[in-house]
């Protein structure tokens, strides 16, 4: 009972590079990255980031970005907004869809947006007023769902707790992020068995991070518990700032590969999605994480 279709929400732009060491990816480069995704059948871009320059550099020109892309008929380009101060910023750069980011570890939670579970729920709410109110959709994103850099195990009814609150007030969907890629396909399941339980599945999205190279095992089993929504980043960008060691999420070109051997539609051409990789990567002056690319051997 895999779906017939799954829609992919790419995170190139946004988690693929937040972490990206060194010199500031140039603006143009990012706008030319969500140009060439929209270009390649991508439907759901998760574009930039508003949150404190002084946290994450990479995404201090969120403005820019968000204001110098040509925006295709029929495409979301969605951002990051942790609080009220983010999404006004995110709504006067014209934002259609943002996203509130919580965790399901009250460690990570501090050390990542430096306030508790509890807060950070208090912080969302009047995100999700301000945005419903605008007419603006958001996504909530829970973290640490399959394990926390700082505490470990991660209890599945944390993850639907936390799930659960974030639907209640507003969100249209909950990303369950494997931040640090340590999941397996059976807790993966069991995560996602605890979390349904709280909230309909077909709400709930993969966001998993391919440390250990699990993501793609991970991807399958939670397909078969009905998630139908995927997050990926294009040549497996990324990392998060705050999980020291992790890697990028799962490489796009990865799971449409999954995919298309399994006969499930995304709309999406996965040969102009590896071309995007190859000339991501050469931007950053790196060879694309993803293992099709890899197999492809023309990187
Ligand atoms: P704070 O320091 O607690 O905030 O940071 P504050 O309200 O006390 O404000 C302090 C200063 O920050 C002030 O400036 C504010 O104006 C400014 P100052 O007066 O010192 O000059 N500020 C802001 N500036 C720009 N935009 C804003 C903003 N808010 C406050 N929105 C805050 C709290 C959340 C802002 C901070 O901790 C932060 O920016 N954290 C960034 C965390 C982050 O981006 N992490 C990576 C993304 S999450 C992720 O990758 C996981 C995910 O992929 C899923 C998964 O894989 O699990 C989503
Ligand atoms: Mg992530």
């Amino acid at each position: 009972n895999l779906p017939q279709r799954v829609r992919l929400f790419e995170m190139a732009p946004r988690d693929g590079l937040q972490n990206e060491p060194g010199a500031m990816v140039p603006t143009e480069t990012k706008i030319e990255l969500i140009h060439r995704l929209a270009n390649a059948g991508i439907r759901y871009i998760e574009a930039a980031s508003f949150v404190s320059p002084k946290w994450v550099p990479q995404m201090g020109d969120a403005v820019e970005v968000m204001r110098g892309i040509s925006r295709e008929p029929g495409v979301v380009y969605s951002a990051l907004t942790p609080n009220l101060q983010g999404f006004e910023n995110a709504l006067a750069a014209g934002v259609e869809e943002v996203a509130v980011f919580g965790a399901a570890s009250d460690s990570f939670s501090q050390k990542n947006i430096n306030c508790s579970i509890a807060e950070s729920l208090k912080r969302f709410e009047p995100v999700l007023n301000r945005a419903l109110d605008a007419g603006v959709r958001v996504r909530g994103y829970v973290s640490c769902v399959l394990g926390c850099p700082y505490e470990g195990d991660i209890a599945p009814q944390s993850v639907a707790q936390v799930a659960r609150a974030l639907h209640d007030m507003g969100c249209y969907e909950i990303s369950l992020g494997d931040t640090i890629g340590v999941g397996t396909p059976l807790a993966a399941k069991r995560m996602i068995d605890a979390v349904g339980q709280q909230v309909p599945v077909d709400q709930l999205a993969a966001h998993f991070h391919d440390t250990y190279g699990m993501a793609i095992a991970n991807l399958y089993a939670v397909m078969e518990e009905g998630v139908s929504v995927i997050d990926a980043a294009t040549a497996g960008l990324g990392g998060c700032p705050y999980a020291k060691g992790a890697s990028g999420n799962v490489a796009t070109e990865d799971v449409l590969y999954l995919l298309e051997g399994l006969g499930i539609e995304t709309g999406i051409n996965l040969e102009a999605v590896l071309e995007t990789g190859y000339w991501m990567t050469s931007q950053l002056g790196r060879k694309p994480g993803s293992k099709v690319a890899l197999a492809r051997g023309n990187c």
